[in-house]
């Protein structure tokens, strides 16, 4: 059951689909409170035992009891246990204790949520104004809620089946030759891969959908030839278009009006890696329209899927920015010597670092909202959201037949209609590893089921045995990208010693493709959670519903990932008896029935461990270097004897989904 309040004039985000009558009177289990001047304040009374879920992307465990968040999307790369936002913002809490109901705030701009950080046993979530639209979901268990919620905001996005595959990533290509040398040495060195990403340094000076022609003498002729080899370039988008005479995209934009513009009526300007751009206006639906219709130059070169980013958005300077520190500046023209620069008094250090994402300068910007100025800070977190809807509703204009990938940076509850997000910008880290665990159910809760974190970490310098394990938890999303920084130390598979170890690791991915792909399908068609917390299906186990580093993913499996540096093997929690089941480096399968209770399982470096739960079965397929060549006429069924399974299989590109239609029934 859900039940919709409104306060005050919200802002329509869009989030919500369905068309739910507004209650009267007050919602159940919840004081609302007006705050300061017109702000909400909204509190829940916690017993011991509650447990809060959901958030979305955040730091910290899956459940978020014991500290604070704030929603208000941030280009912030350092991840952190006291990071209070990040990329995107989604409002959704689950509540689990003496009381049971999920809880969506749609608010579009910064909110925070205290879950027990001021006061241990209350729930305060507050906002600078008292318009927003808050549902009360009630069910019987959280799965339910959680479906009751993904319905009423929609289905999630349904990406093409090669983008299951593994794609390499770097900052750092530039030329058409990088690329080639990249796609060759995987498949010289027989590690299986799908997509090649292609970083702002394929464009020209930065510029949105240029392709540098110096670089890419001809561009559709590389696009060509990778997919002859099954290989598909996906190339970025950024938010900001560079201010540039001569540049379509940059004139056409200030033409039409179709640019954020400050108070005074001119366009807003923001430095970021093109220089100085103007930031299109995604709320602005002919300015989306027009955005996204820009793909196209693209998807005629043969591009068949892009990363979206930069759209939170993240602003470097600004002019007013530049001008407020340079007064600062002024005021040492001698320059300053250390004692000056730590001074509190002076706060030439803050300056300097106020500079970017400066909260002033989101207030500085109006969108055209059908005709009305709205404040860019008023609807913040929406920003991303319509970048990626930009992109997906040009996409269904113009491949109304063909998946397109697509993938954010930024995002807010909503986007997950258009496509995925990946994790953002992380580090090199061990505990990164286990918070890309960790953050998987809050974003298959809000949507975002297409998600994955860059593997082997992003920034900082990583090590081998890292990205092993790393890669061993990223063989299970359905994101499955090696991205780093350039600069950092090189982190393709095969600049390490021993690739087969690599090579070994990756084909369990391949050979579970067509489960991972079948429960892919069956979470967006069902809206249903494809990894969910041991927690939501065992509840009344009270050591299951305290686990937060194993998963269950889809119906049948639950993964135990290792996180730790050195570690030979961990111990895992089993809620009822499963089968582990071991991919081993010489490319056979190890089982063995294991009883209920905790075990130390041993998992080698280049092994990829997971357990079938008591009465299930899976399908695994023969190894494969690439999605298009996996064979699923030849499936070994792995599991316990009797058990069936459903699996999902269509060709993977058209939109017809069909939970009955594309059913095989396999059985062991
Ligand atoms: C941002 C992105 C990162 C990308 C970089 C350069 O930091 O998050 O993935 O490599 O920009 O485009």
């Amino acid at each position: 059951m859900i039940r919709k309040y409104r306060f005050g004039n919200p802002f329509n985000t869009e989030a919500v689909v369905q068309d739910l009558p507004v209650e009267e009177g007050a919602p159940a289990f919840l004081v609302i409170e007006k705050g300061d001047e017109n702000g909400a304040v909204i509190t829940y009374s916690m017993d011991e035992s509650t447990r809060v879920y959901g958030l979305g992307e955040n730091v910290r465990g899956i459940n978020k009891r014991g500290y604070k968040y704030i929603s208000n999307n941030t280009d912030d790369p350092n991840h952190q246990e006291d990071t209070r936002s990040m990329y995107g913002s989604h409002n959704f809490l689950l509540i689990e204790g003496q009381e049971r109901f999920g809880l969506f705030i749609d608010y579009p701009s910064i909110i925070t949520f205290d879950i027990g950080y001021e006061r241990c046993n209350t729930l305060e979530i507050s906002c600078d104004h008292m318009d927003l639209d808050l549902y009360i979901i009630t069910g019987e268990t959280a799965l339910d809620i959680v479906k009751q919620f993904r319905v009423m905001i929609g289905r999630s996005y349904i990406a093409p089946k090669f983008a299951f595959g593994f794609g390499q990533s770097r900052w750092g290509y530039r030329t058409d030759e990088h690329f080639r040398e990249v796609a060759r040495l995987h498949r010289e060195n027989h590690i299986p891969m799908d997509m090649v990403y292609m970083d702002i340094e394929y464009m020209e000076a930065f510029k949105d959908f240029t392709v540098n022609p110096e670089a890419f003498p001809d561009f559709p002729a590389l696009v060509q030839d990778l997919k002859e080899d099954n290989i598909r370039l996906i190339p970025i988008i950024d938010a900001g278009v560079k201010i540039e005479e001569g540049y379509d995209v940059y004139e056409e934009g200030v033409e039409k009006g179709y640019f954020c513009k400050r108070k005074d009526g001119s366009n807003f300007v923001a430095t970021v890696w093109p220089g100085e751009t103007h930031m299109p206006d995604f709320l602005n639906k002919d300015a989306r329209k027009w955005f996204g219709m820009k793909y196209k130059v693209l998807l005629d070169a043969g591009i068949e899927g892009f990363w979206n980013d930069m759209n939170e958005p993240a602003l470097f300077h600004t002019p007013e920015r530049l001008a407020e520190l340079r007064e600062i500046l002024d005021k040492y023209p001698d320059g300053f010597d250390l004692a000056d620069y730590d001074s509190p008094e002076i706060g030439l250090q803050k300056a300097i670092n106020a500079i970017a994402n400066n909260p002033e300068d989101y207030k500085l910007f109006y969108h055209n909202v059908d005709g009305e100025m709205v404040n860019h800070a008023e609807v913040h977190n929406l920003f991303g959201y319509n970048m990626t809807r930009a992109a997906g509703e040009a996409f269904e204009e113009l491949k109304p037949d063909q998946r397109v990938l697509m993938f954010s940076r930024s995002s807010y509850t909503g986007a997950h209609r258009y496509g995925g997000i990946w994790q953002g910008d992380n580090k090199s880290w061990w505990s990164h590893v286990l918070m890309n665990l960790q953050m998987l159910p809050s974003l298959n809760m809000n949507g975002f089921l297409y998600t994955g974190a860059d593997i082997g970490g992003f920034l900082s310098d990583t090590t081998r045995d890292l990205v092993l394990r790393w890669l061993a938890l990223g063989v299970f999303t359905p994101l499955m990208r090696n991205h780093s920084c350039d600069g950092t130390r090189l982190q393709e598979f095969y600049r390490f010693e021993g690739p087969e170890d690599f090579r070994s690791v990756i084909s369990a991915r391949y050979r579970l493709i067509p489960y991972i792909y079948s429960e892919y399908m069956k979470a967006a068609l069902k809206d249903e959670m494809m990894f969910k917390p041991l927690a939501f299906v065992y509840p009344e186990d009270e050591v299951a519903v305290d686990v937060e580093d194993q998963m269950m993913l889809g119906n049948e499996v639950m993964i135990a990932p290792i996180y730790k540096q050195n570690a030979m093997g961990r111990f895992v929690y089993l809620p009822e008896d499963m089968m582990l089941v071991k991919f081993l480096a010489d490319g056979s399968i190890y089982t063995e029935e294991m009883a209920q209770g905790i075990h130390y399982i041993k998992v080698a470096l280049n092994e990829v461990p997971l357990f079938i739960r008591k009465g299930c079965c899976i399908p695994v397929a023969e190894k494969a270097e690439c999605v298009a060549d996996i064979n699923t006429e030849n499936l070994t069924v792995l599991g316990f004897e009797g058990a069936s399974y459903e699996m999902y299989e269509d060709d993977g590109v058209s939109k017809d989904y069909d939970l009955e239609k594309y059913i095989r029934v396999i059985s062991k």
